[in-house]
């Protein structure tokens, strides 16, 4: 599949699912409470978001040039 349709609904939901993490780390912080798994599982989506950020960069350029 070379259209990048499915990535971008993927990427959307892996940013919400990041920035809650991201939110939920720093009032761990601001309460002291902190949490060494919560950073591990924020970094989850963020590759999620990598690897699909960079196909929604790389596809309009791998799509033209078959074309
Ligand atoms: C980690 C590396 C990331 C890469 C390489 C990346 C790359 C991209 C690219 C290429 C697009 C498409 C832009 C276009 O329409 O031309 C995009 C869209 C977007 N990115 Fe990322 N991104 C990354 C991380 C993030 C993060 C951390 C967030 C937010 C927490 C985020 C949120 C979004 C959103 C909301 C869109 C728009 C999606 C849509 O149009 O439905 N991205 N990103």
């Amino acid at each position: 599949m070379t259209s990048p349709a499915w990535a971008r609904p993927v990427h959307r939901a892996l940013s919400l699912a990041f920035m809650v993490l991201v939110l939920a780390n720093l009032v761990g912080l601001a309460f002291g409470w902190q949490a060494q798994w919560l950073w591990i599982v924020t970094l989850i989506p963020l590759f999620g978001l990598m690897g699909t950020g960079a196909w929604l960069f790389a596809a309009p350029y791998l799509v033209r040039r078959r074309a």
